[in-house]
């Protein structure tokens, strides 16, 4: 039940007010042309967007009824003529300015299902961000209504430790539009962590990397257990976005081989100390994600 005003006197330059349940202060609906004659450029961005398009195909509701499915019945605000000091203005509802739950439930009264699906509950709701905050009813740019001119400029307003990632020299390409942020997160929840579209990270890298799912004939036991191991997702400093330079990686787990990787111990490596010097581990084992060679226990062929 909205609080309705009254208005009983000016004192000086104070003005004064009185709640109450006056009759008839109960906002009503008067329609989109009334909005129009007052907003319109809002109406203008509006009819060129998805949802005039669709409202009365898929939805049955008209286009005079349209504004008021989102903003609520605005004969109140309407009625104060733009006097923000009026409190009947403020008895529209601008999902921009409201809190971001009940933002979101503007949206939620027809997004529930598909990749909103999981929304309730995610870590982007729990945090407070709104379906506002990443997607423009009015300006948003043609695709998806996204906020921003591009759906990464889109996540960067809040992310911005990403973008430097995303930046560094190796990288997922995104700045090139090969992969786009929502190739590998639905922002929108998941079942799984971070926001995937998988239920590991394993999982959603075989996506596009069929080759490295093996099973192979020789299995590298952290490539199973997870790619990210060794690679960061968004972009790292090293060349294949790894998380270590070559050898320090490797170095990890394995420092006390056959032939051991630091000069350090060089000492003690025996008869194989020329394996240390300036070469890559990955120059002789190439096959480092697992071989299917009969020979290929050491991931060498
Ligand atoms: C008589 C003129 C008038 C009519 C009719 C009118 N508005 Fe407004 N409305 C305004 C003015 C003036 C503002 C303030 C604009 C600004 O700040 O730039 C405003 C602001 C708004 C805001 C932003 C509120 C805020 O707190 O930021 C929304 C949303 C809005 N109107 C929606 C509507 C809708 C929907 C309708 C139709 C149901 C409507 N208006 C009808 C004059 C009108
Ligand atoms: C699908 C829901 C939806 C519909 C339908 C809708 N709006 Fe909005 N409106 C929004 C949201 C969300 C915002 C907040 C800003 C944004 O996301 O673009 C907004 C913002 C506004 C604003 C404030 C703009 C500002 O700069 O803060 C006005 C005015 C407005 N709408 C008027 C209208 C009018 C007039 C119509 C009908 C022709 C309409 N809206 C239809 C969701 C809607
Ligand atoms: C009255 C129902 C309704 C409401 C409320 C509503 N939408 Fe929609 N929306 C639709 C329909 C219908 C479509 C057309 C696409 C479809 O579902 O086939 C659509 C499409 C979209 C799209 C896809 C655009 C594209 O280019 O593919 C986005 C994004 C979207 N809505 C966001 C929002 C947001 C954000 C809000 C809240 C501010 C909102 N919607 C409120 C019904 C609604
Ligand atoms: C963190 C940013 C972000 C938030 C918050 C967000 N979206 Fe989206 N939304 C996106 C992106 C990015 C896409 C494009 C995804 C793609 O192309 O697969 C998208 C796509 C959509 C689509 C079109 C695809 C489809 O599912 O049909 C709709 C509708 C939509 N969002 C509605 C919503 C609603 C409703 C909310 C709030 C409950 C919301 N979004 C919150 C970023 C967001
Ligand atoms: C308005 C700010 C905002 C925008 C815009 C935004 N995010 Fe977020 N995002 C957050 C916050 C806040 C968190 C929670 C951070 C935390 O807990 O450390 C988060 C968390 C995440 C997470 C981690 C989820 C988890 O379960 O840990 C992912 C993935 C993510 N965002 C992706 C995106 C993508 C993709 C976009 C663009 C489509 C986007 N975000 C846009 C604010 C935003
Ligand atoms: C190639 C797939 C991929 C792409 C593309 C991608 N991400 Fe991620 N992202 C991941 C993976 C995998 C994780 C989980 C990392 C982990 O668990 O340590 C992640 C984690 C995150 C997190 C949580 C970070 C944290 O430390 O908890 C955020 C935020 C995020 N991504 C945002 C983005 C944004 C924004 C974009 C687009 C610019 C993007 N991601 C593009 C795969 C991707
Ligand atoms: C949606 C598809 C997609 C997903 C999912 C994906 N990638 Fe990629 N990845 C690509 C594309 C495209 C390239 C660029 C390949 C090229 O340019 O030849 C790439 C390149 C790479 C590279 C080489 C980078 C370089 O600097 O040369 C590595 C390493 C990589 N991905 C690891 C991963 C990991 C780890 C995951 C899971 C977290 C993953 N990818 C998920 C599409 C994807
Ligand atoms: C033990 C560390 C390690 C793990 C775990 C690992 N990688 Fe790699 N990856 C590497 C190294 C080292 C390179 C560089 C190989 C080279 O240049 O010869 C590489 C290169 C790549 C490349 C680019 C070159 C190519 O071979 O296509 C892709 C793509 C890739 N890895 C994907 C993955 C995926 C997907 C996973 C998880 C299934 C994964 N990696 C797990 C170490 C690892
Ligand atoms: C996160 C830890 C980890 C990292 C990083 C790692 N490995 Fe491994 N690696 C293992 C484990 C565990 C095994 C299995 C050991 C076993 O079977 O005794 C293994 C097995 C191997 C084997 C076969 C050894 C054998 O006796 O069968 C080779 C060769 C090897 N790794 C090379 C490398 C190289 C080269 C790198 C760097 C690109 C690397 N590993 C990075 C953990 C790691
Ligand atoms: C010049 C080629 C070459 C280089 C460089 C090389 N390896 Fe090897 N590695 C081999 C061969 C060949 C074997 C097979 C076993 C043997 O003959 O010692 C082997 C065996 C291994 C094994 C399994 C046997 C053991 O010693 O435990 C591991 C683990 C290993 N290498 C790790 C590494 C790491 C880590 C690096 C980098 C610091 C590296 N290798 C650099 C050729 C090389």
């Amino acid at each position: 039940m909205p609080r309705s005003f009254t208005r009983l006197f000016l004192t000086g330059t104070a003005v004064v007010w009185a709640f109450g349940t006056a009759q008839g202060a109960t906002p009503e609906k008067v329609g989109a042309s009334t909005c129009m004659s007052c907003h319109a450029e809002a109406a203008e961005q509006f009819k060129q967007n998805v949802h005039a398009k669709t409202f009365s195909a898929l939805k049955n509701i008209p286009f005079e009824e349209s504004c008021e499915t989102c903003h609520g019945p605005g004969s109140l605000h309407a009625g104060a003529a733009g006097d923000k000091s009026n409190p009947d203005f403020a008895t529209i509802k601008n999902p921009a300015k409201a809190g971001a739950k009940e933002s979101s439930e503007t949206c939620l009264q027809c997004h529930a299902g598909g990749q909103q699906m999981f929304w309730k509950g995610s870590k982007h709701d729990v945090q407070n961000v709104s379906c506002a905050e990443c997607h423009s009813v009015h300006s948003g740019s043609g695709k998806k209504l996204m906020a921003k001119a591009t759906e990464s400029e889109t996540c960067f307003q809040c992310h911005s430790a990403i973008k430097g990632q995303i930046n560094r020299s190796a990288h997922m390409p995104v700045a090139e539009g090969k992969l786009q942020c929502s190739s590998c997160h639905n922002p929108h929840g998941s079942p799984g962590t971070k926001n995937l579209k998988a239920d590991s990270a394993n999982s959603l890298c075989y996506q596009c990397h069929e080759d490295k799912r093996g099973p192979f004939l020789w299995e590298h036991m952290p490539v199973r257990e997870s790619c990210l191991t060794c690679h960061q997702p968004h972009g790292s400093h090293n060349d294949k976005m790894l998380s270590a330079k070559r050898n320090l990686l490797c170095q990890r787990c394995h420092n006390s081989t056959r032939h051991p990787g630091t000069l350090y111990q060089g000492g003690d490596a025996g008869n194989q100390h020329n394996r240390i010097f300036n070469q890559s581990c990955t120059n002789c084992h190439s096959n480092i994600h697992g071989s299917n060679h009969p020979s290929g226990k050491f991931f060498l062929r």
